[in-house]
């Protein structure tokens, strides 16, 4: 017999339930928070959510209780665009930008994405894994229970599957549940520089191959980007991956307008990240294929810019908009999901309710696994968070800080602040 779990005296029980699909307009702000809500867990699952006075009476004699301590409970956050496998960092990158340098200008001279690679393909699985071990403890203390991992700092065929391998190794031995994507095309390696045709074949016919044969991926993603990737290129390769059985996703008109949103849009992705320079017909477009847009205000931030995407223009679309970290050594070193609620509020204007539906129940859905997560309802993995904070705005409001105070993934805990950080 399972073991049962009863989460009672919560101040807002936030359960993102609602229709069973990305969440679009005035849907993103119904949260369907219950106030004095309490939550039985059954191992892995959730078995009711309701009122205090209903679920009481659901409690049996063997049933742990957890007291929420008048605490905010939700969903763990879903953080649907992240680079967590890599050897490494890039402090000495960061400094350069500030003292003026751009993203662009440090990558056109080896540095960026090809000094990660560097580093990554030195490495081994094992110390991959070590790595990434210690961001997975960030993922987790910041509130978020499932990260899409994307490969794509190694970029020849036995370093993306070390990548992948390392990704699936700490899916299996961490608490934090990985959904892999393969991104052989992050960027053009040095040794291909004037044979381009020749790696995208690689990705096509070797890599592909490989990734979908082993089973190592449910997503294949393109840097489509001037300096990356282009249009036709993204088209060939994501053509590919869709023969392969993999969903897709792109990184598109993140520095340029590049034409990625409209790709995206002709191949019917689940996703096209980044958009800081998607134009109107971008989005109209986007809307047209149902294709995800996943914001990730992080590397805005942290690349000194000021061009976030339009979310406004995006949920007036009717666009089931998501927002994500981006957590890479380059552009965005934050696994924060707070953090970049508050910047979604401050720099996009998104509400603190839209913000939240974003990163849970519509990142959930943009993954393929909407009914697994994103909420908390019957049947659901008991994917939740227990936040030092009385009401779900402060999330977004307070920041800087750590919010997590209890994490639980498929119902078990994966993270507790200590005693002397909680409140008395
Ligand atoms: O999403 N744009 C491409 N990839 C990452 C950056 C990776 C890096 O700088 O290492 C991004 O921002
Ligand atoms: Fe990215």
């Amino acid at each position: 017999m399972p073991e049962t779990l009863a989460v009672v005296n919560c101040s807002q029980l936030v359960t993102l339930v609602g229709a069973k699909r990305a969440r679009t307009g005035g849907d993103l702000r119904q949260l369907a928070i219950i106030e004095d809500g309490a939550m039985i867990v059954r191992g892995e699952y959730i078995e009711a959510v309701g009122r205090r006075r209903e679920i009481e009476k659901l409690i049996g004699d063997q049933c742990e209780l957890l007291d929420a301590g008048r605490r905010v409970v939700m969903p763990g956050f879903v953080d649907a665009h992240t680079h967590p496998v890599f050897a490494g960092i890039r402090a000495n990158e960061f400094e350069q930008r500030a003292s003026g340098a751009t993203y662009r200008e440090i990558a056109a001279r080896g540095g960026g994405i090809r000094s990660t690679v560097r580093a990554t393909r030195n490495a081994s699985q094992n110390d991959l894994v070590k790595a990434g071990k210690r961001y997975a403890d960030w993922f987790l203390r910041t509130g978020t229970t499932t990260v899409e991992a994307k490969s794509g700092y190694g970029l020849t065929l036995e370093d993306e599957l070390k990548i992948l391998r390392a990704i699936k190794a700490l899916n299996d031995e961490t608490p934090l549940r990985y959904v892999p994507t393969f991104l052989g095309a992050h960027d053009l390696p040095s040794e291909y520089k004037s044979r381009r045709q020749t790696y995208v074949n690689l990705v096509i016919n070797e890599m592909l191959p490989r990734v979908a044969e082993e089973k190592l991926a449910e997503y294949c993603d393109v840097f489509c980007e001037e300096d990356a990737f282009t249009t036709d290129e993204t088209w060939q390769i994501l053509s590919a991956a869709r023969c392969h059985g993999l969903g897709l996703r792109v990184h598109a008109d993140q520095l340029s307008l590049s034409g990625g949103a409209k790709v995206a849009a002709e191949l019917n992705a689940a996703t096209a990240d980044h958009l800081e320079n998607t134009d109107p017909t971008g989005i109209a477009a986007l809307k047209a294929a149902k294709v995800q847009p996943v914001l990730l205000p992080g590397s805005v931030y942290a690349l000194g810019s000021n061009r976030y995407p339009a979310a406004r223009q995006m949920i007036d679309a009717g666009l089931g908009v998501v927002l994500a970290t981006d957590f890479n050594p380059g552009s965005s070193p934050t696994p924060s999901m707070p953090m970049i609620l508050s910047l979604a509020c401050t720099q996009m204007k998104m509400t603190p309710a839209e913000a939240i539906s974003a990163a849970t129940i519509n990142a959930a859905y943009s993954l393929g696994r909407g009914d697994e997560i994103g909420s908390l309802e019957k049947g659901k993995r008991a994917d939740f968070v227990i936040h030092e904070a009385s009401d779900y705005r402060e999330l977004a409001y307070f920041f800087g800080i750590e919010h997590a105070w209890r994490v639980y993934a498929s119902g078990i805990l994966a993270f507790s602040r200590g005693v002397s950080e909680a409140r008395a």
